[in-house]
């Protein structure tokens, strides 16, 4: 399959490396020179290759399945989808959807690797905005598997196909169903930025400490079952039994609906993952056990 990526700085070349080490057809536009682009393509390789994540042979072939061209057209014709990453600039964004409707039509899908602007506002005036949707990934995009997809007006057959193509890149694709300030992460990474800044200006603790604390604490779980199912890990009998355990069930009486639905959530969750992952809540707490093993290991902690 063909994708295409214009605007090939730190988040496109990152994410067309990934497209590329999974065999696809890959191609990057830019106004820099591609000479540049090939550049921060070979640096992100490289940097793949000593953090142990491919082989040499892999990342030659990767750079050999890449195509750098200054030519919209070329790069865009025949792609089954377009991640559009320039810079973070409405007009920008909008004059580039315009550019590449009129080439190659309702075509590919393009998906905007926008960290703030909604879905809408980007697809305004353009001649097909059911295609255009917003595909967020997470610096280093090269790495992180996450991709936040929000397209509320988008076509359905769209927001399929971006879901589609970036599994087939190796990543993680999230759906968000409403077009809200910092999709579905951003605004937790928020929170948890406001709660830092505060502690260090109230004098609560060092820089350090916050750090170390998150790190080493609600980071690691996080990292390995989220939040919801950390949560759920923590009580027998789970979300349903919250309110009992730490016995303030009248206050949670309000929420009682939606505990319940995260109760059901996180027990469908659990069904649902490989069984190699643990697919019950004891197979899901040994693999959490394990996974902690080797990161506290990179860690020196073991
Ligand atoms: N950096 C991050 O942490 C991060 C994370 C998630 C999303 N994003 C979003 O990704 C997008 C790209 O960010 P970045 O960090 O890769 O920026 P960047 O500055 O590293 O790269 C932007 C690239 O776009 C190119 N460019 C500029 N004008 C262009 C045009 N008219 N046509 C084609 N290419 C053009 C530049 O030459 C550059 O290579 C932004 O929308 C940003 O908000 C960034």
């Amino acid at each position: 399959m063909k994708i295409a990526f214009v605007g090939a700085g730190m988040i496109g070349a990152g994410l067309a490396v990934n497209a590329a080490l999974k065999g696809h057809q890959v191609s990057l536009y830019d106004v820099a020179p591609p000479e540049t682009v090939q550049g921060t393509v070979r640096g992100i390789l490289d940097s793949l290759t000593e953090a142990g994540a491919v082989d040499a042979p892999a990342a030659s072939a990767a750079l050999a399945g890449m195509s750098f061209t200054q030519d919209l057209a070329q790069a865009v014709t025949g792609a089954r989808l377009v991640q559009e990453c320039v810079p973070e600039r409405l007009e920008l964004k909008q004059a580039t959807y315009r550019s590449i409707q009129e080439l190659v039509g309702a075509e590919p899908v393009i998906a905007s690797s926008t960290s703030g602007m909604f879905p809408s506002a980007l697809a305004e005036g353009a001649l097909y905005p059911e295609r255009i949707l917003v595909g967020h990934p997470y610096n280093p995009s090269y790495l992180l598997p996450l991709v936040e997809v929000c397209g509320p007006r988008a076509s359905q057959d769209s927001i399929d196909t971006a879901m589609e193509v970036y599994r087939a890149m190796g990543k993680e694709p999230v759906l968000c169903r409403k077009e809200v300030h910092g999709f579905l992460v951003n605004k937790l990474s928020w929170a948890v930025m406001d709660g830092a800044i505060q502690a260090v200006a109230d004098g609560v603790c060092s820089v350090e400490d916050i750090d170390k604390a998150i790190m080493f604490g609600p980071g690691l779980r996080m990292a390995v079952t989220g939040q919801l199912l950390t949560m759920s890990l923590g009580v027998p009998g789970g979300f349903r039994m919250m309110g009992k355990k730490y016995g303030n069930e009248e206050e949670d009486s309000g929420k009682t609906a939606v505990i319940q639905r995260i109760a059901d959530g996180v027990d469908e969750e659990i069904a649902c993952r490989p069984a190699e992952f643990g697919n019950t809540v004891e197979g899901v707490s040994k693999f959490r056990d394990r996974a902690f093993v080797e990161i506290l290991k990179l860690h020196h902690k073991i």
